[in-house]
């Protein structure tokens, strides 16, 4: 499936606005032709901010509904290639006891990353968006993606999950600190 740009580029929201700590509501009816157009919607401003994912609550709809879009950018160099995927009404079934620390961004709070824990393998379940029910396993980037954005559906965002404030550095020290670790181990 192609990403046709059948959707709009919306006006995403920023920490502060009381939408990102709201909890969404269930979707009733993922054929409903609001929901499919939210979704092309989602779809087009993901790839349009350089995003890999983005939930319902950045653009101020009150649905659990994300994407993943995952794919290397000037935002995430080494995201993998992924077709742009609908995630709705998802919940988590199991996630292992291995959690890594990796960086996060998010669209809604631009200019600063920070140093998240998350489990290394979640297994979820998730309707699709022509209505199917599935469950699936993600691990590595693309479930921390899943995780952060199945955060935003509860009203948390990664600043809740660092470990400590000191985890939490600005884009151009971020620049630096890739540097310097391409430096040492990559
Ligand atoms: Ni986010």
């Amino acid at each position: 499936m192609e990403n046709e740009k059948r959707g709009k580029v919306l006006e995403i929201t920023e920490l502060g606005d009381p939408v990102l700590w709201e909890r969404a509501q269930e979707v009733e009816d993922v054929t409903d032709p609001a929901v499919q157009a939210l979704i092309d919607d989602l779809i087009e401003t993901a790839y349009h901010a350089n995003g890999v994912g983005i939930a319902a609550p950045q653009v101020g709809n009150r649905e659990r509904a994300f994407i993943i879009s995952s794919h290397p950018n000037a935002r995430y160099p080494d995201a993998p290639g992924l077709e742009p995927t609908a995630i709705i009404n998802p919940e988590i079934v199991s996630k292992s006891e291995e959690t890594v620390k990796g960086w996060e961004g998010c669209l809604s709070i631009p200019g600063i990353r920070g140093l998240v824990p998350r489990a290394k393998t979640v297994r979820a379940r998730y309707t699709t968006r022509d209505g199917k029910n599935e469950e699936k396993e993600f691990s590595d980037f693309v479930a921390r993606v899943f995780q952060h954005e199945l955060d935003h559906l509860d009203g948390v965002l990664f600043l809740d999950r660092v470990e400590s404030t000191r985890d939490i550095v600005t884009e151009k020290e971020y620049a630096k600190l890739l540097e310097s670790m391409e430096g040492e181990n990559r």
